[in-house]
């Protein structure tokens, strides 16, 4: 287990600025076993040991119906809803359902490595569009869906993590989606929207989704639990054209499988049931803004000039770029032997030179002085670096 390649693997004692998942006093553990005893005490107790619903819990699709039109304003119904092993589970049942090996698909760059992963396991051909502050150019996104189409090639679908992106933190605005909305209609492809992030605001409401912008026309919409639970969950879900839930909740996979994750998601519903999760995600957002303006403080306090980073309004990513000539590896190694660790740039790029010069931070996990500590020795790295 290496740590580029686990979301685990966190050493002892190190400062692991690379880790992308909620720090353990994060996770909500009381209110699951308060949630866990009374689904266990209640009549259907023996129902949650059995096979499932293909589309998931009826009372978590419920649920999420109603959040998710009351606070996103989507305009759904229950068949427009299934339940999924986390955001991974939907996209890796995107991508068999959608595409073949060779298949084009586009992303941003950068975006995230693990979807690229996903992408790279089933021989798609990525083509990434560069971004700026604002995400996806496009007029560039415009020029590669030329050049596609002048190759008789027309991509399957358009991934995008649309708000606090992980890995730069940047949230696209209505604008862009409504660009990118246009141009997946003229040229014809899905979008696949990875909004895992959305719901850790620390500002203003983040701008509408690009399900709710499309009227779902194509656009497929992947939630989680994991960033505002617990990871070790593995649930989430998808909303789609109703067409397209009753496709893909037709699989094999699922009608053998009995749904994803039955038993999780009976339980994920009890605890949602009782307002548990908007309560926590209340406090989750104040304990995330505290992370990061703490982050950002170091940042100002400690950077060389030269260095320049995001200010993300949510999520649990700062994207930092270093000064021309540096490469973010060497500032790996330099900074390892002081314990610190964080995500160098080149991971999340289709081509890893692309990203020498930058690197991911992560607020979430690392407690408040850790985060100061690290940044204060990834700071001096730099300094050290820059001076030859
Ligand atoms: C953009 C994005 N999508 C999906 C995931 C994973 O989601 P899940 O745990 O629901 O599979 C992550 C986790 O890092 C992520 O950053």
């Amino acid at each position: 287990m290496t740590l580029e390649s686990s979301q685990q693997g966190v050493i002892a004692g190190s400062i692991p600025l690379f880790a992308g998942h909620p720090a353990p006093e994060l996770l909500p553990a009381a209110g699951f076993r308060q949630a866990a005893e009374r689904l266990m005490r209640g009549r259907a107790a023996s129902r949650l040991f059995n096979y499932g619903d293909e589309r998931g819990d009826p009372r978590l699709r419920d649920y999420l119906v109603e959040r998710l039109n009351r606070c996103e304003s989507l305009g759904i119904r229950r068949e427009n809803l299934m339940i999924l092993g986390g955001s991974t589970g939907g996209l890796t049942m995107l991508c068999d359902r959608l595409t073949v090996a060779g298949d084009d698909v586009l992303v941003d760059a950068p975006s995230y490595r693990d979807a690229l992963h996903i992408f790279r396991d089933r021989q798609l051909r990525i083509h990434a569009v560069p971004i700026d502050e604002q995400g996806i150019l496009p007029q560039e996104l415009e020029r590669t869906l030329q050049r596609l189409q002048r190759q008789r090639r027309r991509p399957k679908f358009y991934y995008v993590v649309p708000t606090f992106q992980n890995p730069s933190g940047i949230t696209m605005p209505a604008e862009r989606r409504r660009a990118v909305i246009a141009l997946s209609q003229q040229y014809r492809f899905a979008i696949i929207e990875d909004d895992v992030y959305c719901d850790i605001r620390f500002d203003a409401a983040p701008p509408p989704s690009f399900y709710a912008l499309s009227g779902g026309a194509e656009v497929l919409r992947l939630g989680s639990f994991s960033k505002t639970l617990a990871p070790g969950l593995r649930c989430g879900w998808l909303v789609a054209r109703r067409e397209r839930i009753a496709e893909f909740s037709g699989s094999g996979m699922l009608k053998m499988g009995g749904g994803a994750n039955p038993f999780t998601a009976a339980l994920v519903a009890e605890y949602c049931a009782s307002g548990a999760w908007e309560r926590h995600l209340g406090w989750l957002r104040g304990q995330y803004r505290q992370r990061r303006d703490i982050a950002l403080t170091a940042l100002r306090r400690f950077m060389p000039p030269g260095v320049s980073w995001t200010r993300p309004e949510g999520g649990y990513f700062i994207w930092l770029r270093l000064p021309a000539g540096l490469d973010a590896a060497d500032l790996a190694a330099r900074v390892q032997a002081r314990d610190v660790y964080f995500a160098p740039g080149s991971g999340f790029f289709v081509s890893p030179d692309d990203g020498t010069r930058y690197l991911r931070l992560s607020f979430s996990f690392v407690p408040a002085a850790d985060l100061r500590a690290g940044i204060e020795i990834l700071a001096e790295g730099i300094a050290e670096m820059a001076a030859g």
